[in-house]
């Protein structure tokens, strides 16, 4: 099988689509919530260990992988074995990557939509309507959720269609310069218009009293799901990273960028709903309903709310494309179809899929699927719950103990013995066992439950 030749062009590119794999729905809802409501500084020293322990080594591993095969993640994973004198079976964990990625995007999708969506809804927003009616109105028309869907997956069908780099390349060169700006705006205004001092107190004051073996858990499921570990997004971005580029170094500026998006996201967040006396709820109630009540009373809020949306569905954009990418670089290097093909069908199983989920705000919002949870959930609890965190260790039980120490010296750069050592011992020893901690712990009450 000949290696596959494309690299990203520009020095910056991995750092950026790998950032923006990254930086998501997860880090904007997610972290902000979760460090608020988690003993505040407390889990955030907890999240950042979690960062550095879990995620980085992981994510050295899954570039190294993709690196050194040049290719999709499920024959890296196969090549590699290979190479290692191990069993080519491996390339299981590359395929569990491909479903959780289009299983994630479907559901994910829907989830962007309705930001999408709110950009409008937002400019016109008034202090007159209720921001509480305004989500329910949005979210009870499955036409209404369907369209946005439809729109946002066919953005992503685009982007991949056109290639790695006249593709994903350009935009994402293009778009994480704006995500920047866009989040330091919306900080700004947190300072001007929120109670920054409290949102600050809300996220970093340490509470180490709130802290149980549940805050573990929960910093070390948003690190792995944040940083887009354990189903080939970051391997397949990987495998267009040149040679020249330091995977240490890289690794660490993408969780460094990602960790402060997510810091920034809580500081955007909940000065304005403190100020604004609202409910600091989780989930999409969070920035649907409080942060849209919010701007219906602020000066220029129907300019700055359109800003917070679009931000959001950059986030997301730049995220999904990573989701979908991995399964059509693969079917385009069997060359079972062109590229544009393979867009267009495995974004169409994705669409079909986020109806289920779109139709749990509205028309099967009784119904459960998976212990006790509509559609959406189940999709959640199945990527986010069992294939992550299964895809992740059995990435690091593959690079620490099966992976062949000449491919990953080959990929570290040189003088690296210290980084090498340090990685090796990581690994191998501390993240399969405390991503089996997290798996096993996140199944109990699962079943439990059913
Ligand atoms: N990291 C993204 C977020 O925080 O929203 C979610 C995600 C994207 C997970 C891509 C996994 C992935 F492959």
């Amino acid at each position: 099988m000949n290696k596959n030749t494309i690299t990203w062009i520009g020095k910056w590119t991995f750092i950026l689509a790998a950032a923006g794999s990254a930086v998501g729905l997860g880090n904007i809802w997610g972290f902000p919530y979760k460090a608020g409501t988690n003993g505040g500084g407390a889990f955030v020293l907890i999240y950042l260990g979690c960062i550095f322990m879990i995620g980085l080594p992981i994510m050295m591993a899954e570039i190294i992988i993709g690196r050194s095969a040049r290719k999709s993640p499920v024959n890296a994973m196969k090549n590699g074995a290979i190479e290692s004198g191990a069993s080519p079976k491996w390339q299981i964990v590359g395929w569990g990557g491909l479903l959780s990625g289009i299983l994630i995007l479907s559901f994910y999708s829907v989830l962007a939509g309705i930001c999408l969506n709110y950009i409008g809804i937002s400019a016109g927003a008034s202090s007159a309507m209720s921001s509480v009616e305004e989500f329910s109105r949005a979210t009870a028309s499955a036409t209404n959720l369907l369209f946005w869907h439809t729109v946002f997956i066919s953005l992503n069908i685009f982007i991949i269609a056109y290639g790695v780099i006249s593709g994903i390349e350009r935009v994402i060169n293009f778009m994480m310069p704006v995500l920047f700006i866009l989040i330091i705006v919306m900080v700004l205004n947190a300072m001007i218009n929120g109670d920054f001092m409290r949102g600050l107190s809300f996220m970093f004051a340490p509470d180490f009293s709130q802290v149980t073996p549940a805050t573990f858990l929960s910093a070390m499921g948003q690190a792995f799901f944040s940083l887009s570990l354990g189903m080939g997004s970051i391997m397949c971005y990987g495998s267009y990273m040149p040679d020249d580029e330091n995977i240490f170094k890289t690794s660490l500026t993408v969780a460094g960028l990602d960790t402060l998006i997510a810091i920034m996201a809580g500081l955007a967040i909940f000065p304005i709903i403190f100020a604004y006396g609202l409910d600091a709820a989780s989930g999409p109630n969070l920035v649907f309903v409080s942060m849209l009540s919010a701007f219906s009373d602020m000066p220029f809020g129907n300019l700055l709310g359109p800003v917070f949306f679009i931000l959001l569905s950059i986030a997301a954009l730049s995220s999904s494309i990573s989701l979908l990418e991995p399964s059509v670089a693969y079917f385009d290097e069997e060359k079972i179809v062109s590229r544009p093909v393979a867009a267009i069908s495995l974004g169409f199983i994705a669409w079909l899929l986020g109806i289920g989920s779109l139709l749990s705000f509205n028309l099967w919002s009784d119904k459960t699927f998976i212990a006790g949870l509509d559609f959406l959930g189940s999709m959640d609890f199945i990527t986010n719950q069992l294939l992550m965190p299964l895809g992740g260790m059995f990435v690091a039980i593959f690079a620490g103990w099966f992976l062949s120490t000449k491919i990953v010296v080959g990929e570290l750069s040189e003088g690296q013995e210290k980084v090498f050592n340090i990685w090796k011992f990581f690994i191998k020893f501390v993240s399969p066992v405390l991503v089996a901690a997290v798996f096993i712990n996140q199944l109990i009450p699962f079943f439990h439950n059913l």
